[in-house]
C-alpha cells in the first residue's frame, strides 16, 4: 500500500520519459530536467548480468550516476534470473525512486536470451522477476511491456493482471507487438483494455511527438499518463511542455532551430565532459538527424556533421545555423 502511494507522487505529472539504450542517459536526463521539473525519468537500460559483473570490480559506472534534481527517476534493469534481479534491485537502490523491469524490448539478442519481450512468452518467470525485484527493494516496482510477441499473442491483458498480482506497482505499455519492432503505429485504443483491467496505473507509450498526440493518446488509452521515447530526442522541452499543457492547458511552441543548436552544443559539451572528447563526438552523430530536421540542406549539414571529427567545426557549423529563421 506504501509503495503505491508512493508511485502516485512519483508519477504526478502524467509524463515520463521512455527508456532508450544508448540514447537516455545521464547527460540526455539532466538537459530534459532543465525544461521539465517533475516529469518521471527513466535510465537506459541496466543487464542485471552487466551489474553483476560491474559489482565485481568491473567499471562503466557512469551509468547510474544521478543528481539530485533526477528524482523522480526510474532505473531499467533487463535480465531472466530472478537471484540476478533482486540483486540489481538491492543495488540500485541507493540511486532509484522506482525500480522498472523491462518486459517489452523486441531486439533479437535480448529476447534469445530470454530477456524483454521474451518474458511475455512466460509470465510465470515474469512474476517470479517481479516478486525478486520487490524483495531487493523498498522502493516501487514497475514493469514495461507490449501489446504482445505477436500479432496472434496479445495477451498484454491477462500479462498485466498477472503483473499487478505478482506486486507491480505501476504499467507502462507500447502499443505495438515484439513483432512489429518499430515498424505501423502504435495501437492507442487497445491500451484501454488494460486499462480497465487493473488497479495500478498505466502510462500509454508509443509515437507521441508532440503536444497534440500526447494528448490523443490519453484519450484513446484512459491511461494514467504517457511514457515519451523518440520524441524527445532532439528536444529536450518536449516532456515538460506535455506536463505543463496538462496542467494548464497551454501549448507551448516547440524550440525554434536556433535555439535547438544551442541545446545540441549543450549536450555534445556535457557528452565530452562525461565521455572525453573523441568518444563524445562519435557518441553525438545519432542525435543530429533528432535535432536538426526541417530545414532546407538539413539532410547536407547532418552528413558534414557525422563525417566531422574536429570540435571547432562542428560548433562553426551549428553557429552558422542562427541565419535561419525557423
Ligand atoms: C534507440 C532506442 C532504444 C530503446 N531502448 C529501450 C530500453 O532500453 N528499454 C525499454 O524498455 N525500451 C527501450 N526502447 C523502447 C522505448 O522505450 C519506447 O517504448 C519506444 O521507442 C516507443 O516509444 P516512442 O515512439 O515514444 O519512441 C528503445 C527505443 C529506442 C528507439
Amino acid at each position: 500500500m506504501e509503495r503505491q502511494t508512493k508511485v502516485q507522487n512519483l508519477i504526478q505529472s502524467r509524463v515520463s520519459l521512455a527508456p532508450m539504450a544508448g540514447i537516455t542517459d545521464y547527460v540526455i536526463r539532466s538537459l530534459i530536467r532543465r525544461y521539465s521539473p517533475d516529469v518521471l525519468l527513466t535510465t537506459e537500460m541496466i543487464s542485471s548480468e552487466f551489474l553483476a559483473q560491474t559489482l565485481n570490480g568491473r567499471s562503466g559506472t557512469e551509468i547510474f550516476k544521478k543528481d539530485d534534481n533526477h528524482s523522480p527517476i526510474a532505473y531499467q534493469i533487463s535480465g531472466h534470473k530472478p537471484q540476478m534481479m533482486k540483486k540489481a534491485s538491492e543495488f540500485l537502490t541507493q540511486y532509484a525512486d522506482m525500480i522498472d523491469i523491462n518486459m517489452g524490448c523486441p531486439v533479437n539478442k535480448v529476447v534469445k536470451g530470454q530477456d524483454g519481450c521474451a518474458l511475455m512468452r512466460n509470465p510465470q518467470l515474469a512474476t517470479e522477476l517481479v516478486k525478486a525485484v520487490k524483495d531487493g527493494t523498498d522502493k516501487p516496482v514497475s514493469v514495461k511491456f507490449r501489446l504482445g510477441y505477436t500479432f496472434d499473442e496479445m495477451n498484454f491483458v491477462e500479462f498485466g493482471v498477472k503483473m499487478q498480482e505478482a506486486g507491480a506497482n505501476f504499467i507502462t505499455i507500447h502499443g505495438r507487438t515484439r513483432s512489429q519492432m518499430y515498424a505501423g503505429n502504435a495501437d492507442w485504443a487497445r491500451i484501454s483494455e488494460l486499462k480497465k483491467e487493473v488497479d495500478i496505473p498505466v502510462f500509454a507509450n508509443g509515437d507521441i511527438i508532440d503536444i497534440d498526440s500526447a494528448a490523443r493518446c490519453l484519450e484513446l488509452s484512459h491511461a494514467d499518463g504517457i511514457a515519451v521515447g523518440r520524441g524527445a530526442i532532439g528536444d529536450p522541452t518536449l516532456l515538460g511542455r506535455i506536463s505543463h499543457y496538462l496542467k494548464t492547458g497551454e501549448k507551448l511552441e516547440k524550440p525554434n532551430l536556433e535555439i535547438r543548436a544551442e541545446m545540441l552544443k549543450k549536450h555534445l559539451d556535457d557528452e565530452i565532459e562525461l565521455r572525453g572528447e573523441s568518444v563524445a563526438i562519435k557518441f553525438m552523430r545519432k542525435f543530429y538527424p533528432y535535432y536538426l530536421a526541417g530545414f532546407q540542406n538539413a539532410k547536407t549539414l547532418r552528413t558534414k556533421l557525422v563525417l566531422e571529427d574536429d570540435y571547432n567545426t562542428i560548433i562553426k557549423l551549428l553557429d552558422d545555423l542562427k541565419a535561419i529563421k525557423i
